[in-house]
């Protein structure tokens, strides 16, 4: 969809140009690049500062995420920050965002129920990752679960077959020049450790995957 009425998904005319991350949150609550943002109460756009160490990249807001308008604040969340503590990585050196911005699900009585985004819903949302990823310079980004694998590796990663590996990260065309040494990884999403079978030991292979980011992470100082 776009202003001109034509179908054409995609949220890029409504991603400034030039500015910070708070011009880019601020003009994320207006985006119609799809659909997505007619149910949900408003754009989740990310938690963190540009000069964050970490850039950890999800899904979708949650039921929880889409009503106080932040990332991970969700059951999901708080597992995602339990590892990270374990893991020994300083939430104040991480930056937290998910491919698409809006929470899509299908309304029952009860309770809305999450609903995986289609491939079109992270592609019209990339501009809005990209603009993100060009404005930070992080260590490591860490794609959390297939969705984000895909969003930021391209189809070809795998989640359980990449997980815990880093990968040197190029500066994508259009980006600037990376100012320092950088790796992109792969680990499941938290919401799959919550629904694991055997709890512990999923978190404890996620806990592993997050270790070898806090390894990356050169000495700060
Ligand atoms: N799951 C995600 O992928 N992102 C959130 O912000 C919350 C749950
Ligand atoms: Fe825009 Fe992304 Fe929301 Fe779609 S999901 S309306 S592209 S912010």
């Amino acid at each position: 969809m776009s202003r001109d009425g034509i179908e054409r998904p995609g949220a890029q005319e409504w991603v400034p140009s030039g500015g910070g991350l708070d011009s880019l949150r601020t003009a994320a609550r207006d985006c119609r690049g799809c659909e997505l943002y007619g149910p949900a109460t408003q754009t989740v756009f990310s938690k963190g500062s540009e000069l964050a160490r970490v850039l950890l990249v999800g899904e979708q807001p949650g039921d929880q995420e889409d009503r106080r308008g932040e990332p991970f604040v969700g059951p999901a969340g708080r597992l995602l920050h339990q590892a990270l503590g374990e893991a020994g990585i300083d939430p104040q050196d991480c930056y937290v965002t998910n491919a698409v911005k809006h929470f899509r699900f299908t309304p029952t009585p009860k309770r809305r129920l999450h609903r995986t985004p289609d491939v079109i819903h992270v592609e019209a949302c990339r501009p809005w990752l990209s603009a993100e990823m060009a404005l930070l310079d992080p260590e490591v980004t860490v794609c959390l679960g297939a969705t984000a694998t895909r969003a930021v590796l391209g189809p070809s990663a795998r989640v359980l077959r990449d997980r815990g590996q880093l990968f040197p990260r190029e500066a994508p065309p259009g980006e600037p020049a990376m100012r320092r040494a950088a790796w992109t990884t792969v680990t499941v999403h938290p919401s799959a450790v919550l629904r694991a079978d055997d709890r512990d030991t999923a978190q404890a292979a996620f806990v592993a995957d997050l270790r070898v980011v806090a390894a990356a992470l050169a000495p700060a100082g």
